[in-house]
């Protein structure tokens, strides 16, 4: 019984998980960013999984990229993107919105 019960929670959390994604990848279409970014791979800006990877277990690393995509910026990605800009995205997007990617992101 109790490993049944397991089981059940454990699906609820991977098909929570699986519709998060899909959210976030539908957002990310819906405010542009998939004009430069790809999930796995480098389309102008870099991969959105190394970003997930170069912030993994960083206190601060969601409200440092939320502040980026919020004001744009350059520098930190120069060895991927041979220097291009990332644009700013506030007030074209909503903060709530800039918010749900960067969670969307690290959670790659
Ligand atoms: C015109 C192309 C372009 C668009 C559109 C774009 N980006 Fe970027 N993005 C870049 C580039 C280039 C970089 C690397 C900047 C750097 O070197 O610091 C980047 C970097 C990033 C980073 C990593 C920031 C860091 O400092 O590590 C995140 C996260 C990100 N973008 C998310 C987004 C999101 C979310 C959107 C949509 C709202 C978006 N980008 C739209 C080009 C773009």
């Amino acid at each position: 019984m109790k490993a049944v019960m397991m089981g059940m929670a454990m699906a609820a959390v991977s098909v929570a998980g699986v519709a998060q994604a899909e959210e976030g990848l539908d957002l990310a279409k819906k405010s542009g960013c998939l004009a430069c970014h790809a999930v796995d791979k480098k389309v102008v800006g870099p991969a959105w999984k190394d970003v997930a990877a170069r912030y993994k277990g960083k206190g601060d690393a969601k409200a440092t990229l939320v502040d980026k995509i919020k004001k744009g910026g350059k520098g930190n990605w120069t060895d991927v993107t041979g220097g291009v800009a990332m644009p700013p995205y506030s007030p074209r997007v909503p903060d709530a919105d800039i918010e749900k990617l960067v969670s969307f992101v690290l959670s790659l």
